[in-house]
């Protein structure tokens, strides 16, 4: 593990520690096509540190039991680090343990939020769930920016309900505002969801502004954190959202392994989701009782390992600083868009400027479609993304089918950016656009 200096609030990484950083990433010390990887996609997936792998592995070979189940001391211990890493895992994002629900991405804890909401519509959980209970007339407000994870469950359950789903539109720039989201969200709002950092233009959303329209209706907040839990300091209690999502493979942890917060009243009331062992209190033939949030939210044998490593990494995170994480990434998204902005033919989605923008940036090239780029790129060791990153109606809205996306992590450096730039800035010329 590394052994950098005590975290400052104002301080940042800057190259030389975060190349000591790298040094914890076994995969980012390979070539590519003869190059040394440039790792810049992380806003897909990151690198795991030694440190994770080593947590997940020592676990599997000297604990690995099932939790919650079985007296024997393996089973024991399972237990505990499993619990253990739960209230790891709530105080990094600044909330209590049991409203930390485990979920194997994003995507299923958003699917988790919408299901409970259908199930609740057609009479689970008893007067308890009467606050969920969807219908016609009742309205579920999305953004415009959002990623397919927090659009098309939402489109279900519009479906599933009679519930009418309605859109607050980005501006120019591809941003969410809370003007607009004012124009959107009314007495006949329900739930309000939006992503706090856009995966395809790096915006941050005013959080505290759609919040506060959202409650002075009685609707509840889904916040979609994907991209900010592993890039900045988040408190999701200060930020007063009722749910929110995050994945572990964006934040160094494994796949398969992600996290829903719910308000503790909000996940007690709710009915569950998915329904089968562990998850109950008692069963007869024709009916079941079902244990307290969060477990009445973990059916089935459950993923442990993956949570153990979930809170190693947390506590790496932890240990480098969040706040000079977002700082280091916030100056090489500067770097990117500064560079960008000099190279002919090259147009940057989003907002032109750094502000309130985290250190990922996506870009159309005027005559080469985005997977030519992405090929181009790859060839000289560059991992970018291409394609609409899951978010068609933005793209759509921005007016291009699909981009190429640079995300920056806590390991890399303003070589790594550089080397995005060149590379940019030569595939006109070798596609013949110039
Ligand atoms: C903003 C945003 N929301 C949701 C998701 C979905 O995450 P997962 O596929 O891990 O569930 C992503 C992943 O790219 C994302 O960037």
């Amino acid at each position: 593990m590394h052994d950098l200096p005590p975290t400052q609030a104002t301080d940042t990484l800057g190259d030389d520690q975060a190349l000591r950083l790298r040094a914890d990433f076994p995969a980012l010390a390979q070539s590519v096509n003869g190059h040394p990887l440039v790792y810049l996609d992380s806003g897909a997936t990151s690198q795991k540190p030694t440190a994770v792998l080593d947590a997940e592995r020592r676990y599997l070979e000297t604990t690995n039991a099932a939790v919650h189940r079985g007296a024997h001391t393996l089973a024991a211990n399972a237990t505990e680090l499993y619990e253990d890493a739960r209230a790891t895992v709530a105080a990094f994002v600044g909330v209590d343990a049991d409203e930390i629900v485990w979920t194997s991405n994003a995507t299923e804890g958003i699917n988790l939020v919408a299901y409970a909401f259908s199930n609740a519509s057609v009479g689970r959980g008893g007067a308890a769930a009467e606050r969920f209970r969807l219908g016609v007339g009742d309205e579920i407000v999305v953004t415009e920016a959002e990623h397919h994870s927090n659009l098309v469950p939402w489109q279900e359950l519009a479906f599933r309900t009679g519930a009418t789903l309605r859109f607050v539109p980005v501006d120019d720039d591809g941003v969410i505002r809370a003007e607009a989201a004012a124009e959107v969200i009314g007495e006949r709002t329900r739930i309000v969801t939006f992503t706090h950092v856009s995966n395809v233009t790096g915006a941050v959303s005013p959080v505290a502004e759609i919040v506060a329209l959202a409650h002075d209706v009685g609707a509840l907040v889904v916040l979609d954190a994907c991209q900010s839990a592993p890039h900045l300091p988040l408190d999701l209690r200060a930020l007063d959202v009722d749910f929110a999502v995050f994945s572990g493979h964006k934040m160094l942890a494994p796949t398969g392994i992600g996290a829903l917060y719910g308000r503790s009243e909000l996940l007690n009331a709710m009915p569950p989701f998915l329904t089968g062992g562990s998850m109950i209190t008692t069963v007869t033939m024709e009916e079941s009782a079902y244990l307290p949030a969060p477990q009445r939210f973990e059916a089935g044998t459950q993923r442990v390992s993956q949570v153990i490593a979930l809170a190693e990494a947390v506590r790496y995170l932890d240990a480098v600083g969040m706040e000079r994480i977002a700082a280091h990434e916030h100056a090489l998204g500067e770097r990117l868009l500064a560079g960008l902005a000099d190279i002919p033919g090259v147009r940057v989605l989003g907002p032109p400027d750094s502000a309130g923008r985290a250190g990922l940036v996506a870009i159309d090239v005027e005559g080469v479609h985005a997977h030519d780029v992405g090929q181009f790129l790859d060839d000289r060791g560059i991992a970018a993304r291409v394609g609409h990153h899951c978010a068609q109606p933005l793209h759509r809205r921005l007016g291009v089918t699909a981009s190429t996306r640079a995300s920056t992590y806590l390991y890399n450096t303003t070589a790594d950016v550089d080397a995005f730039l060149e590379g940019v800035a030569g595939v006109r010329s070798f596609f013949g656009e110039e």
